[in-house]
């Protein structure tokens, strides 16, 4: 059964007549004569080229898209346009039938929004295909430069009892009825008859799990999914998303961001050189789909965009520079912000990120130091009792990519932030032990995979760069 050469590998040899056997999916067959076959493995496809009087009229019919086939046949050079070599065929065996009458795929394009309806056959379009073989090759990369620098891998809790973001916007997880809630005496729920004995949820962020890790094995990472239960329609939010959270010991904000810098430059290098044909075929596809736009509404070329954010050192400015270059820019003064920037301590809408990352800086941006009042409890506080030592990567087209900060080591400081911002103390004793017991600076930052997934693609929305996406009013599949 496993017989077989990847058409990748195939591409790679030197046609010489051997006989080789190909497994894969008709994408098309013409003129009853040529078959483009993929099977996953790259891009291109592998010329089939098929010898009607040797193929019983049965089996040519079934040669449909959509069908998997098993060719056995002739490595040949190709002497036609367009590939180097091709498969003629001496035995095809159909494995599985594709009616041709009902295969939802044409040999057309397609809607985006036509494919997520169909998440069983994205994976057979060029696009998709293409989006997750980068999609793993980046993942492939962060694990590679986290433990290429001696971080440890760190699996932590999906379910947990707390709200690492203490922003409220989680999933219960309980094996209560709905229909039969046990109630306390207050006429509360009863989470004492519960499954855990405890309210718990999905976590919306491993970072909390991580600092125990890093304050005892120096240096951790996790790698796994999230939960939001925000409900923020938008082409940038997920319900359910990866998150890449390192988390460094004896480390400040400026070791997080230099971090962050090179652990981006780093997969985006890495995405060049270990996937490019799928990343050429995406910035082809962006090219011609931008065509028909004003040349100010387009955006950068893909490669052109990767290369500089390689090339470049990230702009790094304070959220009161930001602030004011906000305050002074010509939007505001026109009056074009949605929310126009006029107090210092307002939170940063995507306007506001896209002016600097895209008009301003035209590249990534580092904001550091917000009002500690729209961040988390658990950043550092600076000296000025105001702001936070906290960071944000913003990049073109995307906005925000990477959040992190320095974190509150000292226990007395964290603990009245928390009190001041209602996060329980008496549960999170487990959290604060850290500070107790060996405390030290530390800090990391969370990289929504998907929005890195995004940037690197050139796609437009987020759904289209996680395989089965989850959003408000759709869990499919
Ligand atoms: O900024 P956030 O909320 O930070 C944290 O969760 C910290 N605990 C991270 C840390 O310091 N360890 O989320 C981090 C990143 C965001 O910058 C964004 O890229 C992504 O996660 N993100 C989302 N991606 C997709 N859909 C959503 N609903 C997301 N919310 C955040
Ligand atoms: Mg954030």
């Amino acid at each position: 059964m496993n017989k077989k050469t990847r058409i990748s590998q195939l591409l790679k040899s030197t046609p010489a007549g051997q006989i080789v056997t190909a497994k894969g999916w008709v994408r098309t067959f013409r003129n009853n004569q040529f078959i483009a076959l993929n099977d996953g493995s790259i891009i291109t496809n592998l010329q089939v080229v098929v010898d009607r009087d040797r193929l019983s009229e049965d089996i040519l019919k079934r040669i449909t898209p959509g069908a998997a086939i098993i060719v056995t046949g002739k490595l040949i050079e190709s002497l036609g346009h367009g590939q180097t070599m091709e498969l003629v065929a001496d035995e095809i065996i159909i494995a599985g039938d594709s009616d041709p009458e009902t295969y939802p795929l044409q040999p057309k394009r397609h809607s985006l929004e036509f494919l997520r309806k169909n998440g069983h056959l994205r994976f057979r379009t060029q696009t998709f295909s293409a989006i997750f073989r980068i999609r793993h090759h980046l993942a492939y990369a962060i694990h590679k430069f986290f433990n290429d620098r001696g971080f440890y891998y760190m699996n932590t809790p999906i379910i947990t009892g707390s709200d690492a973001e203490g922003a409220g916007e989680m999933f219960s997880v309980t094996t209560l009825s709905l229909n039969d809630v046990p109630k306390n005496e207050d006429g509360l729920v009863d989470y004492s008859q519960d499954f855990f004995e405890k309210e718990t949820n999905l976590t919306v962020s491993g970072q909390l799990e991580a600092e125990l890790a890093a304050t005892a094995l120096s240096n951790v990472y996790t790698f796994g999914p999230t939960f939001r239960a925000e409900n923020s329609n938008t082409t940038r939010h997920l319900a359910e998303f990866w998150m890449v959270e390192p988390e460094i010991a004896f480390a400040d904000l400026n070791d997080d961001m230099d971090l962050a810098e090179n652990m981006l430059q780093y997969v985006i290098g890495y995405a060049l050189e270990h996937a490019r044909l799928d990343i050429d075929f995406l910035a082809k596809r962006l090219e011609n789909e931008e065509k028909n736009k004003p040349q100010n509404e387009r955006s950068f070329p893909l490669l052109e965009k990767l290369q500089s954010i390689i090339d470049n050192k990230f702009e790094r400015i304070t959220y009161t520079q930001a602030f004011d270059i906000l305050r002074n820019s010509k939007p505001n003064k026109k009056g074009k912000f949605k929310y126009p920037v006029k107090e210092w301590g307002m939170d940063l809408q995507s306007e506001h990120e896209r002016y600097l990352v895209e008009k301003k800086f035209k590249k990534p941006v580092i904001i550091t130091d917000y009002p500690k009042d729209i961040k988390a409890f658990y950043m550092r506080l600076n000296e000025d009792n105001n702001t936070v030592a906290a960071m944000d990567i913003l990049v073109p087209g995307i906005g925000e990519l990477v959040g992190g900060s320095q974190r509150e080591e000292r226990l007395d400081v964290l603990h009245n932030r928390m009190k001041e911002m209602n996060i329980p103390t008496e549960e999170m004793q487990w959290y604060l032990d850290t500070r107790v017991y060996g405390t030290c600076p530390h800090a990391g930052f969370g990289l929504g995979f998907e929005r890195l997934v995004l940037f690197v693609t050139g796609m437009t929305n987020i759904r289209d760069v996680i395989p089965f996406p989850r959003f408000p009013g759709s869990a499919e599949f």
